[in-house]
């Protein structure tokens, strides 16, 4: 028996990600897609524009877009909805779901920062999801919602838990250096974006300086603890197809040098997660390289199936009396949909489906 999954949003670059990965998932089968009323009642293979590096599978591509309606996704008695609709769409159904007792694993960024909502990177702090009992519970919900990191925060995330747990952070400096997909399937104007960089997305820094502490924080008896450590980020598009490439400063509580933070790198397999053997989990969810030129997005963005982060240039850094480094990842699978099926998993495993 495969869990009945929907996916909404399924027509955008998210959405075509989720697609491709729940197809050839070995738990969930691919049930419904919704979009937007302009997409919907129509056979999905003829109006998606698939981007997806390995072909449309022919049985979705004949099936038919249903719209972004509570009823009509209720009728297909789904046990888990991935949403990758835009935030403003997102923010009403995905509650009017999680009313009516679905499970939502959500890409939006609403509500991401509310308490009672888990925001789960899975090898960082899978024991968050303990709190979608007292998120049922204040609201009255008989299915809940949790939610996915923003993607260059998954990914850096990612790549400071390690250091986080072995010596303690007091600041970080991030920079980012974000793909085209990340503005979803409109994206840029090549106008603006051919031969250049636009230092400013809307919204991002602040994304990641909130979500980072939330998600590197305590599961307490009172609720998720945030950690209480400065960061702060530059987020620059590029004019990259996939994978954020992220130059990152970090002051530590305790000194260290860069062979050592090499070594906790490589040695982090993913706490809890490692021994779920969950089908999504990289088996290295952090891979350290030691050329002088690596990580770079054409070349490591699909390391660990698009699960792993890639980290280089580890260095001492005098400014900060700590470390810098370069961090990559998949913006659309580790940054989203791929987080999303492992939260799945993560959850299927906890009996929380
Ligand atoms: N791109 C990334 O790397 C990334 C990473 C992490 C999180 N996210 C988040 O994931 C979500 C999706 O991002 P994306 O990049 O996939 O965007 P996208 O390519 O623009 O896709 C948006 C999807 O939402 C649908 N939609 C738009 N307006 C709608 C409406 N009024 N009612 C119902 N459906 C509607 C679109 O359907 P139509 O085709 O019919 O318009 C499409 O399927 C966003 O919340 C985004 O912030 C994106």
């Amino acid at each position: 028996m495969k869990y009945r999954v929907g996916v909404l949003g399924g027509t955008g670059i998210v959405g075509q990600r989720m697609i491709s990965l729940v197809t050839s998932h070995p738990w969930f089968e691919l049930e419904f897609v919704t979009a937007s009323e302009k997409s919907s009642g129509r056979k999905y293979g003829d109006i998606v524009k698939w981007i997806i590096e390995k072909p449309l599978p022919d049985k979705i591509a004949g099936i038919k877009v249903e719209p972004t309606h509570i009823e009509r996704i209720l009728e297909y008695k789904p046990d888990i909805v991935f949403s990758a609709l835009p935030s403003s769409i997102a923010a009403n159904i995905e509650v009017e779901l999680a009313r009516e007792g679905i499970v939502v694993v959500s890409n939006a960024s609403s509500m991401r920062m509310e308490p009672d909502i888990p925001l789960i990177n899975p090898e960082v702090n899978a024991d968050h999801i303990d709190i979608i009992e007292r998120q049922q519970r204040n609201r009255g919900w008989r299915g809940y919602i949790v939610k996915v990191p923003n993607c260059s925060t998954a990914i850096l995330t990612l790549a400071l838990k390690p250091l986080y747990d072995e010596v303690g952070l007091k600041r970080v400096v991030v920079v980012t250096m974000q793909s085209l997909s990340g503005a979803g399937l409109k994206g840029v104007p090549s106008m603006l974006i051919l031969d250049n960089i636009i230092p400013y997305i809307g919204g991002e820094e602040e994304k990641i300086e909130n979500e980072t502490l939330k998600i590197l924080g305590k599961m307490t008896r009172s609720g998720i603890e945030k950690e209480d450590f400065s960061v702060t980020a530059s987020c620059n598009r590029v004019m990259v197809l996939e994978g954020h490439l992220e130059n990152v400063f970090v002051e530590t509580m305790e000194e260290i040098e860069a062979e050592e933070a090499s070594r906790i790198l490589r040695e982090f397999k993913g706490n809890k997660i490692k021994r779920y053997n969950l089908p999504s989990a990289p088996r290295e969810p952090v891979i350290v390289r030691s050329e002088d030129d690596r990580p770079q997005p054409r070349l490591d963005r699909f390391a660990g199936n698009g699960m792993s982060v890639v980290v280089g240039r580890i260095r001492r850094d005098k400014v900060l009396n700590g470390l810098k480094l370069v961090v990559l990842g998949h913006n659309t699978i580790r940054g989203a949909a791929g987080t999303a099926l492992l939260i799945a998993e993560l959850l299927a495993y906890r009996n929380l489906i």
